[in-house]
């Protein structure tokens, strides 16, 4: 199965971690067919129902149906079989290919293939095809297209509580998918605060547990989970360090957590590199081997080298002018 993923520009190499990590926890044996400026190709080997709606920095995705150079592309569109229903043709240049009027030229010209076989709608077809135009050209019929209110809608302002210590949701949601963890897969956050991270993580699907040494904190995220639905919470007050004594015998997929700055998040005046330190004994515990922990921090020079686990990816986001969140992607060995 080859799908198509079409890439937010937001970021240079997030959103393709971020769906790599998602097809890669559906079907380990994925990998790369293509890679162009916000287009990524992935294959699975076998069919599955991907999560479509779970990624935070894909603007949509599409089944793979050709690639081809771009003259040879009007005689594979007149080749596809697209089964029944009204059609519409989109074409997309990649990485600055294709200016306003040659887009609209090709448009019509290759959308008149497709309409010998179909009726063409372009309001509301059933069937979408987008072509993707670089030095070649990709075609692809979409699947999934991102709804970009639901995730704005769901901004931090919104929750009944709020402190601005929280992450956006999309950036929220990509941690959570950095994790490879599966639908339905535990999450723990132990440095909860007011529990972003465990809202985006409950929507997809996961169960969710975590911690925060501030009680309030902790009642404030059971507010804001209950508040998108979420009932089955294991939520408890903990410092970092007493956190495997807490959660017993639950069984956890992935740690994914925004660990304290030292700065507007309080640490109980305690430096930062020791709470890290004791971050780290912690997930060791919990995780099996193979497993993910994904971190977002200020300062990386902070987050001590662990012998129970391997950085694997590291990306840097930037929030405001003086924040700049660090993404580390950890796994066990
Ligand atoms: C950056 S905030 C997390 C924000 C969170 N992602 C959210 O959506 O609100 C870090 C949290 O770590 C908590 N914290 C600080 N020191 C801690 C410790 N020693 N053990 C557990 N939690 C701690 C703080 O109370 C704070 O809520």
């Amino acid at each position: 199965m080859r799908l198509l993923f079409e890439l937010s520009g937001e970021h240079p190499a997030l959103p393709a971690a971020e769906a790599e990590a998602v097809a890669v926890a559906v079907d380990s044996g994925t990998r790369r067919f293509l890679s162009e400026p916000g287009l990524l190709g992935l294959e699975l080997p076998r069919r599955h129902d991907f999560p479509l709606e779970r990624l935070a920095y894909t603007h949509a995705i599409h089944r793979h149906l050709f690639s081809c150079p771009l003259d040879v592309a009007q005689e594979m569109l007149g080749a596809v079989r697209l089964g029944e229903g009204t059609v519409r043709l989109r074409v997309k240049g990649l990485g600055g290919a294709l200016r306003g009027p040659q887009k609209v030229a090709l448009e019509r010209k290759l959308g008149g293939v497709l309409g010998e076989g179909h009726r063409i709608d372009l309001t509301r077809p059933d069937i979408r095809v987008r072509l993707f135009v670089s030095e070649k050209a990709h075609a692809g019929v979409t699947l999934f297209e991102q709804d970009k209110r639901a995730i704005e809608g769901r901004r931090p302002v919104r929750r009944p509580f709020f402190s601005p210590v929280t992450l956006h949701p999309k950036l929220a949601r990509a941690l959570v998918n950095l994790s490879r963890v599966p639908n339905g897969g535990r999450v723990l956050d132990p440095f909860c605060g007011t529990g972003g991270i465990l809202i985006e993580a409950g929507l997809m699907g996961m169960r969710v547990a975590g911690s925060d040494i501030e009680w309030t904190m902790v009642e404030g995220a059971r507010q804001n989970l209950q508040h998108y639905g979420m009932t089955d919470l294991r939520l408890f007050q903990s410092d970092i360090g007493e956190v495997p004594l807490s959660i017993g015998e639950l069984e956890v997929d992935a740690v994914v957590t925004d660990a304290p700055y030292g700065r507007a998040s309080g640490t109980r005046g305690e430096k930062v590199a020791g709470i890290y330190g004791r971050l780290f004994r912690t997930a060791s515990s919990l995780l099996g081997s193979g497993k993910r922990m994904v971190l977002a921090v200020h300062d990386p020079a902070l987050v001590p080298a662990h012998p129970d686990f391997r950085l694997v990816q590291a990306f840097e986001a930037r929030v405001h002018r003086s924040l700049t969140r660090h993404l580390m992607v950890f796994e066990k060995r």
